[in-house]
């Protein structure tokens, strides 16, 4: 259909479009609040995005399950449906160092407020507008005050199902400004009006929510195009074939999220990589070339995987070697463990002289890659409490043998 359509008719098409939108926000602009509009914005690399509807069309399977993903789901305009907790009518409450917060429902909307210690006096009012994260280990929060995005201090904690102050932000008073080095790794696409990426001031209008298709496979307008009325034709199709790419580059498009916080941008800013690109031209780590045992288990499966002898030792170990992109796999253990299988046959001869139970030995992942408590994804309940924290399974595929005789012991 639009393969068909002149650049004339697209102009006016457009046009049209805008003044519906005009439309829209000068009659709605008072009472009706829009965090973020449904446009979609140009890459850096000057390509248009399509946005995940227009592939449904012909890449239905894979969006379907797509959409259960927790990338799809990693940020979303902060509603009933995608915010997690219980919200029953009663404000929530988390103690600051210098003020009490609270998080509460208002009819559709959502707020952050914020009140003194001592007189109840109201220092703040900030409205949930978006939220980060699918909910799987906790969500935070951000909120637009104009075009100025900033992280609000509540965030919510799936291991307890409740509310608490966000990690490493315990007073109101400065507020955390919401910079690309954040959201980077959380939306598919943002336009600051920095070109470095360091500001906190966005272009509304250029936030596609949620790690979406093009995310991964890049801004593909002209590939829709292309294939519109086109099915057959595969030569002069410009979406880039990922299994085509040299193993690193395949991996890149992972690690640009899973390898620590990279932030010391190298070029361009951290939104300008798109599939293809060698990321260590973009951007690298503070911590790079630090020994792997300190590396974190936060983040950083790229680090892991890359010092396990598996990696090392084998041409084809990558990410989607064990993960498939497009499907929620989390707890498919015998998916993950049959993956063990297609390289480490025979598993009782490798355990020979382990005097481990044959039977036992099917849950690869449990010995080899064992949850550890995340240094950075933890919260102190109260003042005297242990720290409470999330568990994340390590990427160092190795042997860890007093992980398994206490595991033997529990
Ligand atoms: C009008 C039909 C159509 C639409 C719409 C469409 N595609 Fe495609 N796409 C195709 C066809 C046909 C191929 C080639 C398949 C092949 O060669 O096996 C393809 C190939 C691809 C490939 C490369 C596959 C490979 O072999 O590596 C990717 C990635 C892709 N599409 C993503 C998308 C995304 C993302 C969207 C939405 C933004 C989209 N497509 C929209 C028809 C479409
Ligand atoms: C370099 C990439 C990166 C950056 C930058 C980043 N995150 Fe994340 N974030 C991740 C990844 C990856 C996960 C999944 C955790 C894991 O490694 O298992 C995650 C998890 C989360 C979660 C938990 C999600 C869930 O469903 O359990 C929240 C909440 C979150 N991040 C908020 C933030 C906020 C707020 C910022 C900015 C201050 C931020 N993140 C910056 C990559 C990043
Ligand atoms: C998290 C990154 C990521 C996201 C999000 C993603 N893909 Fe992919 N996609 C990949 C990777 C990586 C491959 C190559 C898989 C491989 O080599 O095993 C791929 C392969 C493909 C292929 C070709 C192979 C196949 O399975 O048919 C198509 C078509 C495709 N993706 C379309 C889409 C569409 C449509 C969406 C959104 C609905 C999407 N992808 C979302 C990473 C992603
Ligand atoms: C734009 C950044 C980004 C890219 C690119 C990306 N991820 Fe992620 N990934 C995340 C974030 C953020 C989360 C946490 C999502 C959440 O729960 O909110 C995540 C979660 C995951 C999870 C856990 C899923 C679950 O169900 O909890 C896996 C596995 C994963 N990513 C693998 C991959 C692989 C493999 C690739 C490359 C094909 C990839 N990611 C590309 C940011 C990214
Ligand atoms: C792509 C093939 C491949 C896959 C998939 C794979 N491995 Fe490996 N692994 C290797 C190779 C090659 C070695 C090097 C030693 C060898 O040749 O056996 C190795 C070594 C190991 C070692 C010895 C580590 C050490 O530090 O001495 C363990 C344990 C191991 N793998 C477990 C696993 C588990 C568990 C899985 C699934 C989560 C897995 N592997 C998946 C190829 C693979
Ligand atoms: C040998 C298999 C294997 C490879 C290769 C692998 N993973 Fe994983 N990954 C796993 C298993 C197993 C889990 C745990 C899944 C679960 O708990 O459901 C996991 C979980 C994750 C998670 C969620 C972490 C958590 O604890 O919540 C992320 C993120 C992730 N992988 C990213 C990656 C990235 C990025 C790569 C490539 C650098 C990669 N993985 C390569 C097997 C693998
Ligand atoms: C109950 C815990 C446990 C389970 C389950 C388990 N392993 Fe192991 N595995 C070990 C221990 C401990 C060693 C070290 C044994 C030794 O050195 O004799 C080991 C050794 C290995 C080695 C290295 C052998 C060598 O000689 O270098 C590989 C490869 C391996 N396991 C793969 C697997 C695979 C694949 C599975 C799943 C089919 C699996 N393991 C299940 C505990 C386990």
């Amino acid at each position: 259909m639009f393969s068909k359509l002149s650049k004339s008719a697209y102009i006016l098409f457009f046009a049209v479009l805008l003044v519906a939108v005009g439309i829209f926000f000068f009659t709605h602009g008072e009472e009706e609040y829009v965090t973020v509009s449904e446009s979609l914005p140009v890459h850096y690399n000057g390509e248009q995005f399509a946005g995940s509807e227009s592939c449904i069309a012909c890449h239905q399977e894979i969006y379907q399950s797509h959409i259960q993903t927790a990338h799809y789901n990693t940020s979303a305009v902060a509603t009933a449906e995608t915010l997690k907790g219980v919200f029953d009518g009663t404000a929530h409450t988390v103690e600051l160092i210098d003020g009490k917060a609270q998080i509460l429902q208002e009819g559709e909307d959502f707020f952050q407020t914020i009140q003194s210690k001592t007189s109840d006096k109201l220092l703040d009012k900030s409205r949930l507008d978006l939220v980060v994260g699918s909910g799987v280990k906790g969500q935070s929060y951000l909120s637009f005050n104009g075009d100025s995005l900033y992280q609000l201090q509540v965030s919510y904690f799936t291991l307890i199902d409740d509310f608490i102050n966000s990690p490493g932000y315990p007073n109101y008073k400065f507020s955390r400004a919401v910079t690309d080095n954040c959201v980077k790794c959380h939306v598919t696409f943002a336009k600051n009006e920095n070109p470095k990426g360091i500001s906190n001031v966005y272009d509304r209008k250029s936030f596609m929510l949620g790690i979406d298709c093009e995310r991964c496979h890049g801004p593909l307008k002209k590939h829709v195009d292309f294939r519109t009325g086109n099915v057959s034709q595969s030569a002069m199709d410009p979406v880039i074939r990922i299994d085509s790419l040299s193993r690193q580059m395949q991996m890149d498009n992972c690690v640009q999220c899973h390898s620590g916080l990279r932030a010391i941008q190298i070029k361009d800013n951290p939104f300008s990589f798109v599939v293809g690109d060698q990321l260590d031209k973009y951007a690298k780590n503070y911590n790079f070339g630090r020994p792997q045992a300190e590396l974190d288990v936060h983040g950083n499966q790229y680090g892991l995987l890359k010092s396990s002898e598996c990696f090392k030792n084998s041409e084809a170990l990558s990410c989607t070697t064990c993960h498939n992109p497009h499907k929620k796999q989390r707890g498919d253990y015998d998916h993950f463990n049959s993956k063990c299988m297609e390289c480490h046959a025979a598993p009782q001869d490798l355990h020979n002289n382990s005097g481990l139970d044959n039977a036992n030995l099917t849950d690869c992942i449990s010995c080899h890659m064992p949850l550890f408590p995340s240094q950075t994804m933890k919260v102190r309940l109260d003042e005297n409490a242990e720290e409470t924290s999330v568990d994340i399974r390590t990427h160092l595929i190795g042997i860890y043998i007093e992980q398994v005789l206490q595991n033997g012991k529990e």
